[in-house]
């Protein structure tokens, strides 16, 4: 029998109202059932909001250095944790396990991060124009707030939303993928057994279709963090102009490697196969195209190659596997279409191609690590986010070119540029379009303690991580004191300099 995971509301793990549930199963072998889920409905998020609101109005007056504290004995269980979590991930969703740990590590540093910025929570203290006459901001929390994660980073993610939304006082509503449902439930049990208030906190899984739409519907849900597809996006984006609900939206990537002709390329080379292929490709700061100088084109291109043979692919819970599995049957689909799509835009299949399905491989969504050559700005394959072990490569004459490459796509999430010449990374870090410029490292591995987010269709410009979403989180309140005993008008009573 499989486990029955269920949902956290009212500070209860409870059962879907409907009584429906759902199987999670192991990517990297599709007889392996993970777990038995709550498939949730709306009814199930209005409890979930009824219940928040209750929690709310007893976490938001815990003070913020207390609250912090909590959340650091959330980061101390996590790290105790750890292991068996990152176990618990890689059987869930297939990513190496040195990587699910170092998912669950980005959490820790999260909450260790928040924890700090409980006795951090600062305001600013401002010099009126009139005598007598103090004035102040403060950080209100907005109340109820919904997250929305996905399923390729199933701890670090909701950790980027979640940690800060605490932290600022709020009640949080937390829908995590329907592939990644343990390792929600993992991080919400941390949260509960660290002691933040049981309402603050509700997990409710299931469809995005209803669980999602839901947390939009209900007003009572004041802000709402999203990342995913940019598809989605713009959905929730539309639907929030109807109630003014504020949104952060952290959405697709189509990042590229900048490889120029005086890089060193056994470093160049490392980068872009970890950038490309971590995580199966399947991150929006992935490396999914790589623009090669043309001197350097040929011999870079044979390293490319032997490396990406090399690569070997597995169950991620063992040591020698580079490359796990897709996340489902679904993603793996829309891979072999884009590998499609490439052939007939007439570009050059260097290496992979086809699902992969040799010994341990036979019951899982493999897909081998693939490389086009020959690809130009305006294939669909240069511009469009695929999601997986997909490589394009494009070859460049100058650098005004590869700026024109680079920026042609409508996202702007992460970039990289490998080269020595100090003036021309610094020209990159100006004009790649992109909210994140690496020099000499890959388009992967943001740190937590810094803003991540992107340009054009990456996002609606807010930023995750470092101190960005605690103003997201949180009303900004203005506070003047008058103590001179009389009416003073601003801007008429103000004294001549
Ligand atoms: C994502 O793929 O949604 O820098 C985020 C990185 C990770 C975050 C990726 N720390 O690639």
């Amino acid at each position: 029998m499989s486990t029955r995971y269920q949902n956290f509301i009212d500070g209860k793990w409870v059962d879907a109202l409907g009584g429906e549930t759902f199987e999670n199963r192991n990517p990297a072998d599709w007889e392996e059932v993970v777990g038995v889920f709550a498939k949730s409905g709306k009814e199930d998020v209005e409890r979930a909001v009824e219940s928040a609101r209750e929690g709310l109005e007893a976490w938001k007056r815990v003070p913020p250095p207390i609250r912090g504290n909590i959340l650091k004995k959330a980061a101390d269980l996590l790290v105790e944790r750890q292991e068996a979590f990152a176990e618990d991930m890689t059987r869930e969703m297939g990513k190496v396990i040195a990587e699910t740990s170092g998912d669950i590590q980005e959490a820790i540093d999260t909450g260790y991060y928040a924890g700090g910025e409980g006795r951090r929570f600062f305001g600013r203290t401002v010099p009126s124009e009139l005598r007598n006459k103090a004035a102040f901001t403060i950080h209100l929390p907005m109340g109820v707030v919904g997250v929305i994660c996905p399923w390729n980073f199933p701890m670090a993610i909701p950790s980027w939303k979640i940690f800060p939304a605490l932290l600022a006082g709020n009640a949080v509503v937390f829908k995590p993928a329907s592939d990644v449902p343990l390792s929600g439930t993992n991080f919400i049990k941390t949260l509960v057994d660290a002691g933040v208030h049981p309402k603050a906190i509700n997990l409710v899984h299931g469809p995005g279709s209803s669980v999602g739409n839901a947390m939009q519907e209900n007003t009572a849900v004041r802000a709402l963090s999203f990342t995913g597809s940019t598809e989605i996006g713009k959905r929730i984006a539309r639907k929030a102009a109807d109630t003014l609900q504020r949104v952060s939206l952290e959405l697709g990537g189509k990042n590229a490697q900048i490889v120029w002709e005086d890089a060193d390329l056994d470093l160049a080379l490392y980068g872009v196969l970890w950038g490309a292929y971590g995580t199966t490709g399947q991150r929006c700061t992935a490396t999914s195209r790589l623009i090669v100088h043309e001197k350097v084109f040929k011999p870079f291109m044979e390293m490319l190659q032997q490396a990406v043979e090399a690569l070997e692919l597995g169950n991620g819970l063992d040591p020698k596997t580079d490359v796990g599995p897709l996340i489902n049957e679904a993603q793996l689909r829309t891979v072999a279409e884009y590998v499609a799509i490439g052939q007939q835009e007439g570009a050059t299949l260097l290496t992979g191609g086809e699902p992969y399905e040799e010994g341990v491989c036979k019951k899982g969504f493999f897909y081998r690590p693939t490389v086009f050559t020959d690809v130009t700005p305006e294939m669909r394959i240069a511009k469009e986010e695929i999601f997986g072990p997909v490589l394009s490569v494009l070859k460049v004459r100058d650098w005004k070119e590869a700026v024109y490459v680079h920026n042609n796509t409508d996202y702007g999430l992460s970039s990289s540029i490998y080269t020595r010449d100090v003036n021309l990374a610094f020209h990159a870090m100006e004009e790649l379009v992109a909210g994140i410029t690496y020099v000499n490292a890959p388009t992967i591995g943001a740190e937590c303690h810094l803003p991540f987010g992107g340009c054009k269709e990456t996002g609606n410009g807010h930023r995750e991580g470092g101190w960005s979403p605690y103003e997201f989180f949180t009303e900004t309140k203005t506070v003047y004191v008058d103590y001179s005993g009389a009416l003073q008008r601003a801007q008429i009573d103000t004294e001549e300099a």
